[in-house]
């Protein structure tokens, strides 16, 4: 026999045991997002490679090393998504989504980015990411931040450290960029291949180098905050203001500068320290250029978007844990108890109790194993005797109690009766 296909390194399968978290993670997200009045946008999983070269940037390292890039049949240069801003401006752009009101919009999905995969690092991941665009902030940044803070808290989520940093305007970045260049010509000794490579096209991308034996130098170069001018000073210190009154702990990280090109003023990271070298698990910050980059009308925005596999591992050690599990297993055997059971099934999911029907045959007891395995809280159980009756016998699998046989409408109202108590205790 030939050996079994696997799946693609670094992509991996949601298998049913995790499914219920991933379930119960994207329902508290919604409920989240709608909270604070925004709404959700799916974009193409493909974009044209362009789309993200103009957006992310040329000299990044998402865009060197890192993307799915295809020519398809009709000779067109494609990519997988490796992120979603860029699809999402493009998206509001094409469709001339901010010609009334500005937009806050979200969308979740896979991107997909060639990183060598490791522990809270893949090449298919999943994110969350929001938008809030045509608002020129602070406030919105603001809220932003205050919306994560609330979100770790639904999650029951602690010991995530807000990072932020402003990166001025298209300007105070260009006389930064002279500054490092200047340093990093001097020291040219001790960058690596990349790092020279990048020195005149991004020089800001040599502060991302994770290299460890480039980090003293970098640690040692100019730093940004001192070519800031009074306009992205304000913005910054006003979304502190917010910050400070709304109880959200912060630090001021002046080396955090993000690895895609499109940010000015705020950039932020979320980061716990109980997730190894993969340390962000939501990043983001303001890209009030992206719009004209792309070729459309200027418009101010800022955004952010979550790992959702880092943060489900955060929740799986905080030891939450998820099972779905039926309300009922429907237990049944005999040609006439079987005709009742088809009918009693539908019945029951129609007055919405979720409900296991046994397929497959076999003895009562073997049928009875299978709904003790199944999580159920109850058997529904049809034999012959119940064909003859009309009747079906309900029997709780969770607790000792004595079996009842009772019509289908008294099972549901029991079962129903049941699952109020259990919302109420939980
Ligand atoms: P990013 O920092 O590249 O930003 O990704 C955001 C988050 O996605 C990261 O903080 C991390 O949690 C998760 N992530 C990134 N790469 C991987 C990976 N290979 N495996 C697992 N998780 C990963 C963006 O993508 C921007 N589009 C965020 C944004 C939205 N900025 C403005 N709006």
């Amino acid at each position: 026999m030939s050996e079994i296909i696997q799946s693609i390194r670094g992509m991996s399968d949601i298998l049913p045991d995790q499914a219920p978290l991933w379930d119960a993670f994207e329902a508290t997200v919604r409920d989240w997002l709608r909270a604070y009045g925004y709404r959700a946008i799916r974009m193409p999983l493909v974009e044209k490679t362009e789309l993200f070269v103009r957006s992310i940037g040329e000299v990044t390292d998402i865009v060197e090393k890192e993307m799915y890039t295809f020519t398809d049949l009709n000779g067109e240069s494609i990519t997988l998504r490796p992120e979603g801003t860029a699809s999402c401006v493009r998206a509001a752009a094409e469709h001339h989504l901010l010609y009334n009101a500005p937009q806050r919009l979200y969308y979740t999905g896979p991107m997909f980015r060639h990183e060598k995969p490791q522990k809270g690092r893949y090449r298919q991941f999943h994110q969350v990411g929001v938008e809030a665009l045509g608002f020129p902030g602070p406030d919105v940044d603001a809220e932003h931040l205050i919306m994560c803070a609330a979100l770790w808290q639904r999650l029951g989520l602690q010991d995530i450290e807000l990072q932020i940093n402003t990166l001025g305007d298209a300007q105070v970045r260009a006389r930064y960029r002279l500054r490092l260049l200047e340093y990093f010509e001097g020291h040219r000794d001790g960058l690596d291949e990349d790092s020279q490579r990048r020195l005149h096209t991004n020089p800001m991308r040599i502060l991302d180098s994770k290299n460890p034996a480039m980090q003293a130098l970098i640690e040692a170069a100019p730093r940004l905050h001192d070519d800031l001018d009074d306009a992205s000073l304000a913005h910054f210190e006003a979304l502190q203001s917010i910050l400070r009154d709304a109880g959200v702990a912060y630090v001021i990280n002046p080396r955090l500068v993000r690895g895609l090109d499109y940010y000015n003023y705020t950039v932020f990271e979320w980061v716990s320290d109980r997730l190894g070298a993969q340390s962000a698990v939501c990043a983001g910050g303001r890209y009030d250029g992206l719009f004209a980059q792309l070729g459309a009308k200027p418009a101010p925005a800022c955004g952010f978007a979550m790992g959702v596999e880092r943060l489900l591992a955060l929740m799986a050690e905080s030891a939450q844990s998820v099972v779905a599990a039926p309300a009922a297993y429907l237990v049944h055997s005999g040609v006439q108890a079987d005709r009742m059971a088809w009918r009693v099934a539908e019945q029951m999911r129609a007055a919405g109790i979720d409900l296991v029907f046994h397929c497959g045959g076999g003895s009562f007891k073997s049928q009875m194993k299978k709904a003790d395995a199944s999580g159920a809280r109850f058997a529904v159980i049809i034999g012959d005797d119940e064909a003859a009756s009309g009747k079906v016998v309900v029997k709780s699998l969770r607790e000792v109690s004595e079996q009842v046989s009772v019509s289908a409408e008294e099972a549901i109202a029991r079962i129903r009766d049941a699952r109020a108590v259990a919302d109420i205790e939980a």
